[in-house]
């Protein structure tokens, strides 16, 4: 049975991924105040390439360092900081493992004061919890969003030219495309929006402008959301047409994870007993897409036993198993799979501050993670017993601190 994680995998651009083990991607916040590649992130993958992951996909890059989603992102525009990314792509790959990056641009998910202003698909805010941390946006022009998707297709050209083997497109978690895709946050009344035909222009024509400037043979993946799990948002229908949009125009790779700020769930509720026992939150939905398209699928979101990964892989549902939170942890947790061993979960049941206001949003927890990967990144060993609530004052006087330096530094 072990034998299916080991399995390599051929994608439909011939790319071969070395096992069905992919490191799903983590926001590093590595970037220096100004965006710029750094070599900790050299270092950081390095690490991760040792631990025998097949395929490891970057933290999210954004494409437009005027609409970061996080202070310290790598911003990738142009060929400023090619040897740094070379290097860091030489790192990754350094131990067999394929590396992709991801490319996102926030929309108007973004911290309230970082970037100087907020853009969307339709000028409409958040929830009120959420208001308080995301700005009011302003709706994207005709010619804007058509500037976007050029610095998509630009992007990934030059992390094509620093030696990365693939992109992935951030189609998940409530950013811009996914914000184009949903009918709540999506009311535009041109091409653009109105019809589920017309709110998946925008990822399509993303996909088309990558795939034109990246050749056939470079892998061109995607991670979407299987529904947003709000009401009025973007249903489980609407995800698998867009699936099929996206497979008959020729995608390498479909990644199903779930969930946005608003409702998240990858660390709170939501999770119907029978997903639990199945271990992976989204595996219904992956069954569901495999009835309908070829494609090679990668199912994220809760796999933390061998059993479930290997339960999982022979039911024909997913052909990837994607890890995110234990590879924060364990490093090392792909290889101990491979090697038939049967290694611990390396993650918390639970990351509690005790407050519980805190601990209903999922941003607590993302840090908490990032804490772990700085430390990974240093080259230190990771603290799974790290307190939750030290780690969520140093969070809250960081981020503020930061987002004031970047805008400081923008004036
Ligand atoms: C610290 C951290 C940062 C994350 N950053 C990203 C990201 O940049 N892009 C993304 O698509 N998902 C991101 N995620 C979500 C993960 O890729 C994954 O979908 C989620 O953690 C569920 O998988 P898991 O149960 O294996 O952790 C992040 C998760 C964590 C914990």
């Amino acid at each position: 049975m072990t034998a299916l994680l080991n399995q390599p995998l051929l994608l439909p651009n011939g790319t071969l991924l070395p096992n069905r083990l992919a490191k799903s991607a983590m926001s590093e916040a590595l970037g220096t105040t100004d965006n710029r590649v750094t070599p900790a992130l050299a270092l950081l993958y390095e690490r991760w390439s040792a631990g025998r992951t097949g395929l490891l996909i970057t933290g999210n890059v954004m494409i437009d360092r005027q609409a970061l989603g996080e202070p310290n992102n790598v911003a990738l525009e142009d060929d400023r900081d090619a040897e740094l990314l070379r290097a860091w792509a030489n790192a990754a790959s350094s131990q067999g493992a394929v590396c992709w990056m991801q490319l996102n641009h926030p929309g108007k998910q973004a911290p309230k004061g970082l970037n100087r202003e907020t853009v969307a698909p339709s000028a409409l805010g958040f929830n009120e919890q959420l208001q308080r941390f995301f700005a009011e946006p302003r709706a994207l022009t005709i010619e804007e969003i058509e500037q976007i998707i050029g610095r998509f297709a630009q992007a990934a050209a030059l992390a094509k030219k620093a030696g990365f083997s693939g992109v992935q497109i951030h189609g998940a978690h409530g950013y811009l495309v996914s914000q184009f895709l949903s009918p709540k946050h999506n009311q535009r009344q041109d091409r653009y929006g109105g019809s589920a035909e017309n709110r998946r222009r925008f990822v399509l024509e993303v996909y088309q402008a990558i795939r034109q400037a990246v050749g056939q043979e470079f892998s061109v993946g995607i991670k979407l959301n299987s529904a947003d799990f709000q009401k009025g948002g973007f249903t489980e229908e609407e995800s698998l047409a867009v699936i099929d949009a996206l497979a008959a125009a020729g995608i390498d790779l479909i990644e199903i994870s779930g969930g946005t700020y608003e409702a998240p769930v990858m660390s709170v509720g939501v999770v119907k007993e029978s997903t639990q026992q199945r271990e992976a939150y989204f595996l219904e939905f992956a069954e569901k897409v495999r009835a309908r398209v070829n494609t090679p699928l990668m199912v994220t979101g809760g796999f933390r036993t061998r059993a479930g990964m290997e339960a999982a892989l022979a039911s024909g549902a997913l052909d990837l198993v994607g890890l995110a939170r234990p590879l924060a942890l364990d490093p090392d947790y792909a290889a101990q799979l491979l090697n038939d061993e049967l290694p611990r979960n390396p993650t918390p049941s639970r990351i509690t501050t005790g407050l519980a206001a805190v601990d209903r949003m999922g941003l607590m927890e993302v840090s908490w993670y990032t804490r772990q990967i700085h430390r990974l990144a240093a080259g230190r060993s990771t603290k799974p017993q790290e307190s939750a609530l030290l780690a969520f004052a140093g969070i809250i006087v960081s981020s503020g601190w930061k987002t004031w330096k970047t805008r400081r530094l923008r004036a």
